[in-house]
């Protein structure tokens, strides 16, 4: 690990399976989590904004991780170079930034979870995305060029006006590879509603019911995809956006009938997101065959007591590694731990120490 935000370089060799890391605030717990994360998926969990990963007065970072999975051994490395990604498996480079991020499955839980259910849509197309990388990887894969191709033509559209003559080939794209990264989402959609709701009866009131709706912003069948573009070419002009395609998609949560976003109680809110990200965990491990590696961010400060005991559940389940990270270690008591091999770190000031 090198560069990595306050952290210091050097190497950790975190146990097999469960991994306690405790520290005062803004000691480096997050900034850990958030190396490993970045190491599995080339993202951040809190930020868009790759560069703030970069410690101060550095201009790179780079995080190797050595992985085993069924016995066989690999390293991932990712790393930011002015600027840029950069990343290996066994020192060769993937064809795509997704091809790596595929690899090694990563869960998250954190604090800023909690925005999933009350916060903008763009968070809920987030979990999406992250679930529908492993359930349908090649429509996902569409999504760059979708991305591309969009931009083109709404380009052509403020330059050049509605009859530019590049619009046909520009929105032919955007329909082919638009309507299978929408069918992908469709798909993820349909993954997240199927494992819901196991995790939500364990932790809701019986007669609380939770469904999810999933409101394409566009469609999967690309002549109609294809249609709509072309119809909206003057409005799409006029609004300086795109109004049809995935990137408007909505996934909707109600329970008991009535909007999550809007209605639910603090209380709710959190019951709801422990349950999507346990349906998150479901749908990798359905799709992918393996175990999640599991990272916990301040589990302790952000749910209440009889929350954190699904959570304790949820590690004492898991097969694969887990790092928890808290301010009060008291709350991950050994018993949690019963069944599994465990490791106990602090970190101060970007130093991680093993103390147990
Ligand atoms: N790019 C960076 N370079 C150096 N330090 C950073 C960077 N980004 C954040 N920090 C600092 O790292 C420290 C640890 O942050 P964090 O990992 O969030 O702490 P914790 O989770 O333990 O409360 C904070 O003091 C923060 O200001
Ligand atoms: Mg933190």
């Amino acid at each position: 690990m090198l560069g990595f935000r306050n952290l210091l370089d050097g190497v950790c060799e975190p146990g097999p399976d469960l991994n306690v890391i405790t520290g005062d605030n803004g000691q480096g717990k997050t900034s850990l989590l958030e190396a490993l994360y970045f190491a599995a998926t080339t993202r951040s969990f809190r930020t868009e904004r790759l560069p703030a990963l970069v410690q101060h007065e550095r201009s790179e970072l780079a995080v190797a991780a050595s992985i085993e999975e069924a016995g066989r051994p690999r390293e991932q490395r990712a790393q930011i170079v002015r600027g840029v990604r950069r990343v290996a498996i066994d020192g060769k480079r993937p064809p795509r930034l997704l091809d790596y991020a595929q690899k090694t499955p990563v869960v998250v839980f954190h604090p800023g979870d909690l925005e999933l259910v009350a916060g903008a849509s763009s968070q809920r197309r987030r979990l999406l995305d992250r679930v529908a990388l492993f359930v349908d990887p090649h429509g996902y894969a569409s999504r760059a060029a979708y991305e591309r191709a969009l931009k083109e033509r709404q380009k052509a559209l403020e330059e050049r006006g509605e009859h530019a003559l590049d619009l046909d080939p520009f929105e032919l794209l955007c329909a082919e590879h638009g309507a299978r990264f929408q069918r992908s989402r469709e798909q993820a959609a349909a993954a997240l509603s199927r494992n819901v709701a196991p995790g939500f009866e364990r932790l809701a009131p019986a007669e609380l019911e939770l469904s999810l709706r999933h409101v394409p912003g566009g469609t999967s069948d690309p002549a109609r995809f294809l249609g709509e573009l072309r119809d909206r070419r003057r409005k799409d002009m006029l609004r300086r956006a795109p109004s049809f395609g995935p990137q408007r998609d909505e996934l909707e949560l109600s329970l008991g009938g009535k909007s999550a976003r809007f209605h639910a109680s603090q209380g709710q809110q959190r019951i709801v997101t422990l349950a999507l990200k346990l349906a998150e965990l479901e749908c990798i491990l359905e799709a992918r065959g393996a175990e999640p590696v599991l990272l916990l961010d301040d589990v302790s400060s952000e749910l209440d007591p009889s929350r954190t005991g699904a959570v304790y559940d949820v590690v004492r389940a898991a097969v694969s590694q887990v790092f928890v990270t808290t301010t009060r270690p008291e709350l991950f008591p050994t018993t949690i731990a019963a069944a599994r091999s465990r490791a106990d770190w602090t970190v101060s000031g970007g130093r991680l120490t093993r103390i147990r």
